[in-house]
């Protein structure tokens, strides 16, 4: 299949009739480029699991551009959910509703409820209001590896496996949507992102799920289906060093150190803080650890740069949970399966 490219500028009239037409487009939005689809065509979003390979359980966010959609799709709105949308809609939050049967259970992996998306980024909105659908997506990666956050990385992951590609800008938040389940008596975060716990907090009482933080346990289920796969893999082996910020620096330069004599080549992922003390294969500098957003910006794109070097293992530091801090947190644990060292 050939895969278009289309400028972000240009007139989005073939992306739209490709959508009509049940085909797929990547597009970019605020927080991941998105693999998008039109949501009531269930071939076509067949189509969206083939081409990442994504196993057929893990169920797609719709995303929206207006509140009549909304209407459309779900059951009901509870008064939380009303708040919450207030809030942050549009934006990177994602909230789980009771589905209408008029979505198809290929979307929901044959739950009974769907999660929805009103996007902030205009290119996903032109999208969703010249093709008058309700978009299917997913992030816009091979099932398993980093989320894109460049147009680059779509193309890397999924040409001559689409239809089109929408080649925008880098994303703002680098890490993927919020998702918090509505359905329940209290708000509950199925997965951290870029509205953060406290922003939540602040406008209705709101829990974790049990399953965040750790990894799972046997017999553990996430109630966010895609939280228990290992997202976010680099090829190379992820190991994230804790402890004070001096201890951090000398630890992960003596482990770069000895996997380098051992043959091995070595990424180190390095802040504003640390970059100028750090020595290894590569010296990645993935932000400031005075603005976390700028890290979140950074983190998957960093994680692809090191396999296009081929490293074999990636040392990166613990980051502060507050904020997006557990998003950034959320992601690398994943991606080094919660392997630590601690660095005293
Ligand atoms: O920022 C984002 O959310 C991006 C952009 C493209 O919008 N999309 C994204 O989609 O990250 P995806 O498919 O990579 O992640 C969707 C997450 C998965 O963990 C999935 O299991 C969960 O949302 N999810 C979807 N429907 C659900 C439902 N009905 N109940 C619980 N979790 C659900
Ligand atoms: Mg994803």
């Amino acid at each position: 299949m050939e895969t278009y490219l289309i400028s972000e500028n240009a007139s989005l009239e073939i992306a739209s009739s490709i959508l009509k037409k049940g085909g797929l487009v990547a597009s970019p939005t605020e927080t991941v480029y998105g693999l998008c689809a039109n949501a009531f065509n269930e071939q076509a979003v067949r189509n969206i699991y083939k081409a990442k390979g994504r196993p057929s359980d893990n169920p797609l966010i719709v995303h929206i551009a207006n509140l009549d959609m909304l209407n459309e799709l779900v059951l009901e709105v509870s008064p939380i959910a009303k708040q919450l949308i207030e809030q942050f809609w549009p934006g990177p939050m994602t909230l789980i509703f009771k589905a209408r049967s008029v979505i198809p259970k290929v979307v929901t992996g044959g739950l009974d409820t769907v999660a929805i998306r009103f996007p902030s980024h205009p290119t996903i909105l032109k999208l969703i209001l010249e093709s008058g659908l309700p978009l299917a997506a997913p992030s816009a990666n091979l099932s398993g590896k980093p989320s894109p956050t460049t147009f680059e990385r779509v193309f890397e992951d999924l040409n001559g496996k689409i239809d089109c590609i929408i080649q925008g800008k880098p994303s703002k938040y680098g890490v993927e949507s919020t998702v918090i389940d509505t359905t329940r008596q209290v708000a509950t975060i199925l997965r951290p992102g870029g509205i953060t716990y406290e922003m939540l907090a602040s406008v209705v009482p709101v829990q974790l799920d049990k399953t965040l933080g750790h990894a799972l346990k046997k017999g553990e289920v996430p109630l966010a289906p895609g939280m228990k796969y290992t997202h976010y893999s680099p090829n190379a082996k992820v190991i994230i060093v804790r402890g004070s910020h001096e201890a951090v620096i000398r630890k992960m330069n003596d482990l770069a150190h000895l996997d380098h004599s051992k043959g091995k080549k070595v990424g180190l992922l390095a802040t504003d803080e640390t970059f100028s003390s750090l020595k290894a294969d590569i010296v990645l500098n993935i932000g400031s650890e005075q603005l976390p957003h700028t890290i979140a910006a950074h983190l998957f794109e960093a994680l692809r740069q090191c396999d296009d070097a081929k490293v074999d293992i990636i040392y990166s530091p613990a980051f502060k949970q507050a904020g997006i801090g557990q998003a950034i947190m959320n992601r690398l644990e994943k991606s080094a399966g919660y392997h630590f060292i601690d660095a005293s």
